[in-house]
């Protein structure tokens, strides 16, 4: 066995039996180290005939985070995890794998923080002290590998690096944190233009509006269907109402003569082993199936999207990119092979997970060059769809059981490079009461994403068909008063990988009595909020130091657990600042960079804002001091 160990600043990458991986990142090495690293480390390989095991020892105080869309706890300790995107309708607890596969994990021991990044797209499986109770291993189907380990101690450090090796997060328009309606599927064109003004009607502020498949022609992909007779004209009149439009678009490619899309595309497919193009069943029948791994594939693709987008639609929602199929299987069957950029050909089971990573890619690319901050929304994702694509988890189901697996999901999904993230407000799957809408809509409070979205034989669960309408509107309305605050993250969630939605442990590595907590969540790291998601009251943990309660104003010394019966505890940290609409807050000094980049401030007696500000609260010795600005 062949191993390179090379190092630059906190982040060392090792290379077994000279790997050449299917998606490249930059790292430039400053030193070369010998083998012997790997004891410093902590980790070893061992061959077993074609693949490789990674081991490294697992501690009583060890915890581990990360790995993205995982249907567990946040501490991953005692399961075992594969990396398959797949396609999960209606997952609860447990189901593994999920849609989306990040194989970077966090191990956190006392304190100390590491991170672990095997860059394979492959069928990676993870064991986190089930197989032997004292030992990491991950089994690697190849018998070479690129691994990163980022020993740069603090959790945000490494968040930091591991997003400076894949790429930092995109920078979503405004618009995309703003309230979004969708349904499998709203139309036709007439019945689109009434349920947004619908909203607008009913005092909702609607962001965007999503068109599920029903509104392609028979579903084939890049087509409007008979029920929309004038999609300019559609797209016109919401954008007048201030709704961008988002289409979903699909990989599948009906496989018709005549077809135009399916035919420009042909030479752009995916193969099977003797060069015949691979189809199988997806929305309309039977499809043959992009090979994104391709740049000339990718050129193509983004030549519909761009001509797609110039019709006037906003962002682009790309689904079932596992990549599944309508079959039992529901993953691609026989044996594809992909065609990569330098020139290898190789098997689907190989590269399978990256295959979102390379369509969204050429998605994003293409949009940027209509629109200035491209909007894309997916399903699947791999190390690095950060850059190009938010995520939403997909199929959720209408339980209450999955209202913090969601919590669980999204800020797992932050710890690992994914910070715009989401889930279906209500629940996808299955019939949800207006209670439980209410609970998802609280829960979700400050996710990137904030989207409505139901399946067909689902009820109809806008907020203003549910008898709790005035309930979730509030909690719409009061996610808009942090509006300032969610985008001053998402500039620094772009500029550093810092996520918006923070895991206590983020923030607070040194307590573990913050591990395994996920349903709560720290905002930035000005904001601790616990959502009300299992009746009236509940119990949330304060982490060290003082916090203010945003409502009441009494302050709260940590670290304890405390009673809360309010709708939307949330808690100011002392010697922090949150820019609200029109209002700033703060407990004892602070500051804050905006959007824009200005600097908003107080320093115990002065307030420094622009205009757009015209009152602010202080925060002192359990009582709030409002005062009108300019
Ligand atoms: C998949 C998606 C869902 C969408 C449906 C129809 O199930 O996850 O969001 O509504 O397909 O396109």
């Amino acid at each position: 066995m062949k191993a390179l160990v090379e190092r630059s600043g906190d982040v060392y990458r090792v290379s077994i039996n000279g790997p050449e991986p299917v998606v490249k990142f930059d790292f430039t090495p400053s030193e070369q180290l010998s083998e012997s690293a790997l004891d410093i480390l902590g980790i070893t390989f061992e061959e077993k005939g074609q693949r490789l095991i990674f081991t490294k020892k697992l501690g009583l105080e060890e915890h581990i985070f990360g790995l993205g869309e995982k249907a567990y706890e946040l501490d991953r300790k005692r399961t075992s995890t594969t990396m398959w995107n797949t396609d999960s309708y209606g997952y609860g607890w447990g189901r593994d794998p999920l849609y989306v596969s990040i194989p970077f994990f966090i191990s956190l021991e006392r304190g100390k923080a590491t991170g672990f990044f095997i860059n394979s797209p492959a069928k990676l499986t993870f064991d986190f002290g089930v197989k032997e109770y004292d030992k990491v291993s991950v089994e690697i189907p190849h018998p070479d590998a690129e691994v990163y380990v980022f020993t740069g101690g603090t959790v945000e450090k490494i968040v930091e690096d591991y997003t400076s090796l894949t790429g930092k997060p995109l920078d979503p328009p405004l618009w995309a944190f703003g309230y979004q309606a969708s349904r499998y599927s709203y139309f036709p064109q007439e019945r689109v233009l009434e349920i947004a003004k619908k909203h607008f009607d009913e005092g909702i502020n609607l962001a965007a509006i999503h068109l599920d498949i029903d509104y392609m022609d028979k579903y084939k992909i890049f087509t409007w269907g008979p029920s929309f007779k004038d999609p300019k004209a559609m797209i016109d009149e919401l954008h007048r109402m201030g709704v961008k439009v988002v289409t979903i678009v699909d990989h599948g490619v009906k496989a018709e003569q005549g077809y135009d899309v399916f035919v420009s595309g042909l030479g752009h497919y995916c193969e099977l082993e003797d060069g015949g193009i691979y189809l199988d069943k997806m929305w309309p029948g039977t499809c043959a199936y992009p090979d994104f791994f391709n740049e000339e594939c990718r050129k193509w693709w983004g030549d519909l999207i761009k001509k797609w987008a110039s019709q006037g639609v906003d962002g682009i929602w790309l689904d079932m990119n596992e990549p599944s199929t309508l079959t039992p299987e529901h993953d691609f069957r026989g044996p594809v092979v992909h065609r990569l950029d330098d020139g290898r050909r190789l098997p689907h089971e190989l590269v399978r997970n990256a295959y979102p990573y390379y369509e969204a890619m050429a998605t994003y690319d293409a949009l940027k060059e209509v629109h200035d901050k491209p909007f894309v929304l997916s399903r699947a994702g791999y190390a690095g769809i950060q850059k190009y694509a938010m995520i939403w988890t997909g199929d959720n189901p209408s339980t209450e059981e999955a209202v913090s697996l969601q919590m669980s999901l999204v800020l797992s999904l932050s710890l690992s490079g994914i910070p715009f993230a989401g889930c279906d407000l209500g629940g996808f799957a299955g019939r949800s009461s207006p209670s439980l809408v209410l609970k998802y809509y609280r829960a979700a409070l400050f996710f990137p994403l904030y989207r409505n979205h139901k399946e067909k034989s689902g009820n109809d669960q806008e907020p203003f068909n549910l008898y709790y309408e005035e309930e979730i509107k509030e909690a719409i309305a009061l996610r808009e008063r942090f509006l300032p605050y969610i985008y001053s993250l998402a500039r620094e969630a772009h500029q550093t990988g810092h996520p918006i939605v923070r895991p206590l442990l983020y923030e607070f590595q040194d307590d573990p009595k913050t591990y395994g907590i996920f349903d709560e969540y720290m905002v930035g790291s000005a904001l601790l909020y616990a959502p009300q998601i299992y009746g009236t009251s509940r119990k949330a943990y304060i982490p060290k130091g003082k916090w203010a309660n945003l409502w009441s104003c009494e302050i709260e010394e940590g670290a304890r657990w405390i009673d809360t019966a309010e709708d939307y505890p949330l808690f100011i940290r002392e010697n922090a600042l949150i820019p609200m609409e029109g209002e700033l807050r703060a407990f004892g000094r602070g500051s804050a960079v905006l959007y824009d980049g200005s600097v908003v401030n107080y320093d115990g007696s002065r307030w420094k804002a622009p205009k757009e500000f015209t009152k602010a609260i202080a925060y002192a010795d359990g009582k709030c001091q409002e005062t009108t600005l300019q």
